[in-house]
């Protein structure tokens, strides 16, 4: 059975109480995921170490949304990959859109922060993906191109660990917009270039695809048909308890039987 990977970015959307109470009641729920689904929250920093022992104590995996590259030092309002480690953290995004483009990330420091990830001994998720003008120019490719080659050309990934590497495609244009990436342009992205990059630029990491933007319970399992997305990144849809139930209950739908081979058909 295909391993389907839940990964929900709380963004700034919940305060501490609301997070908590989000937490426990996923934990709640969290008997009734299949066994083939991996879910995983990324709660804001202030909740994550209290929303964080809930989830975990439930098999829930938690990460962070950002993290800083140093381990310790002058660095006013930031929290290092080392220190979220310690606190419980297993895994953590870097170089999402709205940390690339709210925030001026640069490839450069996105590419400091996966090898800080790395060193913390937690597992990163990348996130990838183009501008609505990017799209439109036809540069899609080029931008991801850019973003992969920066982020793990000749980044040392040691031979033993088997940690895998999540590389999220999220479309800026669909993040958050209502306006999800057709899958089957999603699928065409991950499988013809994502994958390929990645395997050539990192062969001695296992690479996980996830596709992120607007995903909701209607239309999380087109992506997860493709052979090469293996779950979502999901934002809105995931800090609100119902949506995101529903979305884990038709990620394990079956998936809809294949057309009727013509001359079989009566
Ligand atoms: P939305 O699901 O709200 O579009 O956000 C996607 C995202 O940015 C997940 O990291």
């Amino acid at each position: 059975m295909k391993q389907i990977y839940l990964f929900a970015n709380w963004k700034m959307y919940l305060d501490f109480d609301e997070s908590n109470i989000l937490a426990n009641a996923l934990a709640g729920e969290a008997e009734k995921f299949p066994t083939n689904v991996k879910m995983t929250v990324f709660p804001s920093a202030l909740s994550l170490y209290s929303a964080g022992q809930v989830l975990r104590d439930a098999g829930i995996g938690v990460g962070a949304q950002n993290v800083y590259w140093v381990d310790k030092g002058g660095y006013t309002g930031e929290v290092s990959a080392q220190m979220f480690q310690a606190a419980g953290c297993e895994y953590a995004l870097v170089g999402h859109s709205e940390r690339r483009h709210q925030f001026g990330e640069s490839n450069h420091e996105v590419r400091q922060k996966l090898e800080a990830i790395l060193a913390a001994g937690l597992t990163p998720v990348l996130c990838v993906g183009e501008t609505a003008k990017e799209r439109e120019e036809g540069k899609t490719e080029e931008v991801l191109e850019i973003q992969l080659r920066a982020a793990l050309q000749n980044l040392a990934w040691p031979k033993e660990d088997e940690r895998p590497l999540f590389i999220a495609y999220e479309p800026v244009w669909a993040i958050g917009t209502g306006n999800a990436c057709d899958d089957t342009e999603a699928c065409a992205v991950a499988h013809n270039f994502i994958d390929k990059l990645a395997v050539e630029l990192l062969p001695a990491a296992a690479v996980i695809i996830l596709y992120g933007g607007s995903v909701r319970p209607e239309n999380i399992a087109g992506y997860l048909k493709c052979e090469n997305v293996s779950g979502v990144l999901v934002g809105g849809a995931s800090a609100k308890l119902e949506t995101w139930l529903d979305i884990a209950k038709n990620a394990v739908l079956p998936l809809p039987a294949p057309p009727l081979i013509k001359g079989r058909e009566k």
